[in-house]
């Protein structure tokens, strides 16, 4: 049994993922060694490209650094699959909206109302943008989009996060620089977005919603073009093409039902955007189809990519721009990697 094997049947039960089918004894020994070769080299290459690159764990990466500037610094071909959850708004992390939501005050972060004596995180509150602020984050995305689509190999996935509110935006980018869309993956969650009767006449108008209370996130799923004639033959000389089925019986599906992330892993990781490991793992797991080459997260926040990435010893490297965040996340990595799908450890 690989080690792959093994680090997900030890959590296969857990973390929601069903006995994995064998690793790629179909490729043949020849052709696994070829695409693991490439990989040690695209591996070494991308440490060294930050010199604050650290390595919280082996096989997993964080360098603190902007995401654009490192992706323009990347060799051509050489990111196998993109897991992602931007800054959605871009000025939410914005100093000035940043230091509003670390004081527990309002800009574009909403800090919705404790209840049962539980104190909730805040939320950013996409509906103050403006029309300028659409503009640039889109100016954003197609930047982001076409270094993204230069430095992935040919059939590489990238699965990114959004929300019903902007994903018609951002995910256009993508497809104007040239990635295929290919789906989206949605993700069935309770969030806190939505759902309220209008501010200040709460009673007058107390069976009016002036938005549905959202139940569940968008993550656009995008491929670069294969180079090969054929997704088998794009399998074969980048190990990229499709995606990873769950197991032998099952392929990977669109929807996925989603808790919101668990209390123990906000703990480990104190990230206001923290996404849930259980639901990380699956998505990670299915952007590297025979489980060979270098996963990307560029904005890595509280490391939840990263980790799932470690937990199924998939190679990873993440950007954040945050020094504190970026701190944050090498703590975490290594906890998060071990936690059980139900947030114990
Ligand atoms: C939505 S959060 C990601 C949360 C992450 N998925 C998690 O589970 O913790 C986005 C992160 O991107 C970072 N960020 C924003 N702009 C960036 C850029 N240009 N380069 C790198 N990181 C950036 C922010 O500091 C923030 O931590």
């Amino acid at each position: 049994m690989s080690p792959l094997d093994a680090t997900l049947s030890s959590g296969g039960a857990v973390c929601g993922l069903a006995e994995d089918m064998p690793f790629p004894s179909y490729l043949g020994e020849k052709a696994t060694e070829t695409l693991r070769v490439a990989e040690q080299q695209v591996w070494r290459a991308l440490r060294h490209i930050e010199r604050s690159t650290a390595e919280p764990c082996p096989g997993v990466a964080v360098a603190t650094a902007d995401a654009l500037r490192w992706l323009a610094a990347v060799p051509e071909d050489s990111i196998s699959g993109c897991v992602t959850d931007p800054p959605y708004g871009l000025i939410e992390y914005e100093e000035k909206n940043h230091a509003k939501m670390k004081q527990g005050r309002g800009g574009v972060w909403r800090i919705p109302p404790s209840f049962d004596g539980s104190e909730r995180s805040p939320v950013p509150r996409f509906t103050v943008l403006t029309e300028q602020d659409r503009k640039r984050l889109s100016q954003f995305f197609s930047k982001f989009a076409k270094l993204a689509l230069r430095a992935m190999v040919p059939g590489g996935h990238l699965l990114i996060a959004s929300n019903p509110l902007l994903s018609t935006t951002t995910f256009a980018c993508f497809e104007k620089v040239g990635f295929e869309k290919r789906g989206e993956v949605i993700r069935l969650v309770q969030t806190l977005r939505g759902g309220d009767r209008p501010k200040g006449a709460e009673g007058e108008f107390s069976d009016v919603t002036v938005m549905p209370r959202a139940c569940w996130e968008p993550w656009g799923l995008f491929r670069k073009p294969i180079s090969e004639k054929t997704v088998s033959a794009n399998l074969r000389r980048w190990g990229t093409g499709g995606l990873r089925r769950v197991s032998g019986q099952e392929p990977f599906r669109d929807v996925i039902e989603s808790a919101p992330t668990r209390a123990a892993e906000r703990e480990i990781s104190p990230h206001p955007s923290l996404k849930p490991q259980r639901f990380m793992r699956q998505v990670v797991r299915a952007v590297l189809p025979l489980g060979i080459g270098v996963v990307y997260d560029p904005f890595t926040g509280g490391g939840s990519t990263l980790a799932a990435a470690a937990r199924l010893s998939y190679k990873a490297i993440g950007t954040e721009m945050d020094e504190d965040y970026a701190i944050v996340a090498c703590r975490a990595i290594p906890l998060l990697r071990m936690l059980h799908g139900d947030g114990s450890i």
